[in-house]
This record gives structure tokens, C-alpha cells and sequence, in this order.
């Protein structure tokens, strides 16, 4: 599976429960990559989108520990065990893990490859972070593209893949 994330110099990824950066052209990448797919998201990250609502065109599929969740066009999961089998049947390739922080560092050792996008800013206002693709895990980075920018906001869409 793969995981993507827009995240700082510092690998934050957000504060009070929001994204740090707004970028069309980051929006516009993750829309193309997750379409039609199956993602996974922590609660959290569910209610931060707009009315807390399912992304829609694709399968969400939402942990959270909380026994009676329920929302719409939502598959409630609850632990890290039950979401990797509810995706079992499914290409590897086809799955996603969209955050948060929890969510990252939960399955980040069952991707494969994880989608980031660099933001040139130093992240300073975080509250939640990226974990780190450590070459000793076998995290290498296989493509960067040309520097974007949206408004003063730089930054490239890079891939690490798992050796
Ligand atoms: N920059 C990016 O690309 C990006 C992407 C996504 C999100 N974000 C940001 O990340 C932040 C949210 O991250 P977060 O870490 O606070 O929250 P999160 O990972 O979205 O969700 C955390 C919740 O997931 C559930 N959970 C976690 N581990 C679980 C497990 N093992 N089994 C079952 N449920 C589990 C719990 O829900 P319950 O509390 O309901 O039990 C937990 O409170 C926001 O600021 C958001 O904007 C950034």
C-alpha cells in the first residue's frame, strides 16, 4: 500500500486538527492519486474535513477505538489489523493511507511507498508530525519532480520507495 502526506521542513503535517498548508496544485495531486481508490484515515482526520464528511469517489475506511462510530458512506474499522484485512482482496497499489500522525505511524511499515510532498516552509506551527523514512528502514527516494509553486509557497512531489 502507499501512503501520502503534504508535509514541512520539520515533517509537520498540521495544527488544531487542520492541514498547515492549503495548495491547489498538492490538492489537485492527491485528487488524482486517490480517486477511485480505497483510503484509510484516522477519526480525526475524517472530522477535519469539510462538514467531517467522506471524501467522496473513493472507499473511506476509518479507525477510530470508539465502539458505536457511525457516518455516512464511511466503513468503520478498529484496530490496524481489521483495516489490513478489509483491504486484503484489494491491489496493494490501490490502497492509500491519508493521516493523520496516528494513522502515519501505524501502517507506515506496510506501505511500500509513501507520496510526500515537500513544502519549503519551516513548519514551526505544528502540532503533528510526519514519521521519518529512515534508509536504514529501506526508504529510498526514487522521484522529485521540478519545484512547484502555489502563491509564495514552493515545493516538489517526491516519492521514497521501500528497497
Ligand atoms: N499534511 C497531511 O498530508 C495530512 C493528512 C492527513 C491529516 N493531517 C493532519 O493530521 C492531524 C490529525 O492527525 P492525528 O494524529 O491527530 O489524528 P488521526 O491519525 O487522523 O486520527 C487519530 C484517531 O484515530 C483513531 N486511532 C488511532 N490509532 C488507532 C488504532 N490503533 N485503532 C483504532 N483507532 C485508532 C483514534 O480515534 P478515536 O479517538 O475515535 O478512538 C484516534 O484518536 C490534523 O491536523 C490533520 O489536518 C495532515
Amino acid at each position: 500500500m502507499n501512503c501520502i502526506a503534504v508535509i514541512a521542513k520539520n515533517r509537520g503535517i498540521g495544527r488544531g486538527n487542520q492541514l498547515l498548508f492549503s495548495l491547489p496544485g498538492d490538492m489537485k495531486y492527491f485528487k488524482e492519486h486517490t480517486t477511485g481508490k480505497t483510503v484509510i484515515m484516522g477519526r480525526k482526520t475524517l472530522e477535519s474535513f469539510p462538514g467531517g464528511k467522506a471524501l467522496p469517489n473513493r472507499r473511506n475506511i476509518v479507525l477510530t477505538m470508539k465502539d458505536d462510530y457511525q457516518k455516512d458512506d464511511v466503513t468503520v474499522c478498529h484496530s490496524r489489523e481489521e483495516a489490513l484485512e478489509l483491504v486484503k482482496d484489494i491491489p496493494t497499489d490501490d490502497v492509500w493511507i491519508i493521516g493523520g500522525s496516528q494513522i502515519y505511524y501505524l501502517f507506515l511499515n506496510d506501505c511500500d511507498k509513501a507520496y510526500i510532498t515537500e513544502v519549503n516552509d519551516s513548519g514551526e506551527r505544528a502540532d503533528q508530525f510526519f514519521p521519518e523514512l529512515r534508509m536504514s528502514d529501506g526508504w529510498l527516494l526514487t522521484s522529485r519532480s521540478e519545484e512547484q509553486r502555489d502563491g509564495n509557497t514552493t515545493y516538489r512531489f517526491c516519492v521514497y520507495e521501500k528497497e
